[in-house]
């Protein structure tokens, strides 16, 4: 695992927007995992920007999101598709048909599940996984004792996740209970990871995510395992990091990173 420390929080989905073009154009059929969030909105604002300005092509991109509240709509405001179109999809030149979401509302759930893996599989794994980090310490909706193997499948949301999300649901009461997300075994299979956390009251769950010991409690500590997983944080979303000099020492010396220095 590797963690940069940016000035601001600008900065740091800057950084994010700027490693997501490199790989798109390295590979312009990249499959693109996806995660939703306020967190995520400067990075698909800034995208944006780069599919506006730069000419940043995203027609033969393949993408999948992380999750999807069970019982929601596309057209409902609330729904992960919803923020996709709005905030991403909608502004850039994606191919509609190369985005993929699970579908809350599926009959059966479970196969469902089964089949957002398959699909997954039959693009050929995912190259590029973006994710967010819940203040709990989640990975897509991977709530504490979610097991570092699980594979995608219906969750229930825990208290605290149901808690943050209330604002955008006008109260607790009218959030979901139940999600569709890819397991942490699914997100860990991916070739990278690039998680990004800002603002102060990530603080906490971001050291311990970075620097904790691994436990099925804070699924974002299985990440520890991945092969390839860079961890971006703001100043603030950094604060309580207890190794920052030596993370600031990686960034300023690996070759890897004088591009984006
Ligand atoms: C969303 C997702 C979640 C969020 C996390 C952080 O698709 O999978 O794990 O990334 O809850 O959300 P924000 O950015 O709203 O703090």
């Amino acid at each position: 695992m590797e963690a940069i420390i940016q000035p601001t929080q600008e900065a740091a989905s800057l950084l994010v927007a700027r490693i997501l073009a490199k790989e798109l154009r390295d590979n312009p059929s990249l499959v693109l995992g996806l995660a939703t969030g306020a967190t995520m909105e400067a990075v698909y604002r800034l995208l944006v920007k780069m599919g506006r300005d730069e000419k940043l092509d995203f027609s033969l991109c393949r993408t999948f999101n992380l999750d999807e509240y069970v019982g929601l709509s596309a057209a409902d405001s609330g729904s992960f598709r919803y923020y996709m179109d709005r905030h991403f999809f909608s502004q850039v030149n994606l191919d509609r048909r190369n985005t993929h979401l699970p579908d809350g509302l599926a009959a059966d759930l479970a196969a469902e599940c089964r089949a957002y893996e398959e699909k997954i599989q039959r693009c050929g794994g995912i190259d590029v996984q973006l994710l967010g980090i819940g203040k709990a310490g989640h990975i897509g909706f991977n709530e504490p004792l979610s097991a570092l193997r699980s594979r995608t499948r219906v969750k229930a949301l825990a208290p605290a996740t149901i808690e943050q999300n209330a604002p955008l649901f006008g109260g607790a009461a009218n959030v979901p209970r139940r999600a569709i997300t890819m397991g942490v075994g699914t997100i860990l299979q991916c070739q990278r990871c690039i998680l990004l956390a800002t603002g102060a009251d990530k603080a906490e769950v971001v050291a311990k995510a970075v620097e904790g010991p691994i436990t099925a409690m804070i699924s974002a500590t299985a990440l520890q395992l991945h092969p390839r997983c860079t961890v971006v944080v703001d100043k603030e979303a950094g604060a309580k990091l207890q190794a920052a000099d030596y993370y600031r020492w990686i960034f300023d010396n690996e070759p890897e990173w004088e591009e984006f220095r």
